[in-house]
């Protein structure tokens, strides 16, 4: 190890080590692939404004805990949920504190989440509520956007995780908070920033129909719209990872551009209990940040050599088009 790694290996210890955990569980949570993603910043990457356009329950984030920058989602509900986090923490608190944990409550409060003329702050402690207890705190509307997951059966969760809500309505401060489609990032983000893209992923599946799927309402035209907004952004001199899963369709769109890498990771995500799709689960990290400039380079390739040596790597990466 040279003693610009060493300095870099360093730095990527200490991110490690700094935790501020998500105050909610999202689906697609990022907590898995942390180190893979963090390794590919520049060292300097706390002196940078950040952009997170697809925040979802900000597990990046919160590891990285900007000074500066945006964040964003498309669930108008999640991003009110943190400007009353932000700004009225406090109110927060007291009101998600007396919700009671049982199943009666929980349905009582969900048909409330789903009435209108709920006010900001009661409508984030509706959220926080609903997220701590329902079925493996998922997020789920119907068609006419009500929320209908059923009662999760916790034990005893905590439903208001407290010092972390304070902790993160100070983080939250240093940002602005958007409610918009990702490509806004092109107008705000400026030269030298950093931005991480975490969309809804393209499904694994042979059988799907990739051009029709959409996940979150986010089809395969959102896909292509989202690598022109990469490139948008690589030639104003704004800096990117983004995560998606490993399918060729999505490769496809990335691996031709020059000034872009591909890196394939396995994510350490439970897996499916089916047998017909056991097995470890890979994903991609596409990225304009030059490998001499990232901190952790030397961890990606290490990952990549035992990946490699665990899985029969080769033969999955012939299934890569070109
Ligand atoms: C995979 S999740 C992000 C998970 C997040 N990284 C985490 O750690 O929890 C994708 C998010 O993208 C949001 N989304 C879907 N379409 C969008 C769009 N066009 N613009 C912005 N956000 C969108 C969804 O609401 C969802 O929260």
């Amino acid at each position: 190890m040279n003693g610009k790694n060493k300095i870099y290996m360093k730095e990527w210890l200490k991110i490690r080590e700094m935790s501020l955990e998500p105050i909610l569980k999202w689906a697609g949570g990022k907590r898995s692939l942390i180190s893979e993603i963090m390794a590919l910043f520049p060292p300097d990457y706390r002196a940078r404004r950040y952009h997170e356009p697809f925040f979802g329950g900000g597990a990046v984030f919160f590891k990285i805990m900007p000074k500066s920058g945006t964040i964003n989602d498309i669930n108008n509900r999640l991003m009110n949920f943190y400007t009353v986090v932000r700004d009225h923490p406090e109110k927060l608190i007291e009101m998600a504190n007396q919700y009671k944990h049982d199943k009666e409550t929980y349905y009582k409060l969900r048909d409330r989440f789903n009435q209108p003329g709920l006010s900001n702050i009661k409508d984030a402690s509706l959220l926080l509520y609903l997220n701590k207890t329902a079925y493996n705190g998922l997020y789920r509307v119907n068609s006419s956007g009500g929320f209908n997951v059923p009662f999760g059966r916790y034990k005893n969760p905590n439903i208001v995780p407290e010092e972390r809500i304070r902790a993160v309505s100070r983080i939250l401060k240093n940002v602005k908070i958007y409610n918009n489609d990702f490509s806004y990032v092109v107008d705000y983000a400026e030269k030298g920033d950093l931005c991480y893209f975490d969309p809804p992923y393209q499904p694994v599946s042979s059988t799907a129909n990739f051009t029709s799927y959409s996940s979150d309402g986010f089809d395969f035209t959102d896909q292509i719209r989202l690598c022109k907004t990469c490139l948008d952004l690589d030639s104003n001199g704004v800096y990117f990872i983004l995560s998606n899963s490993f399918v060729s369709e999505i490769i496809d769109l990335y691996i031709d551009i020059d000034s872009f890498r591909v890196e394939v990771v396995q994510a350490n995500r439970a897996i499916s209990s089916k047998v017909s799709t056991r097995g470890p689960i890979y994903e991609i990290l596409v990225t304009n940040i030059p490998k001499e400039i990232s901190i952790g380079d030397i961890v990606i390739q290490y990952r990549f050599k035992r990946l490699k040596k665990e899985s029969n790597f080769d033969n999955i990466i012939k299934f890569t088009p070109k």
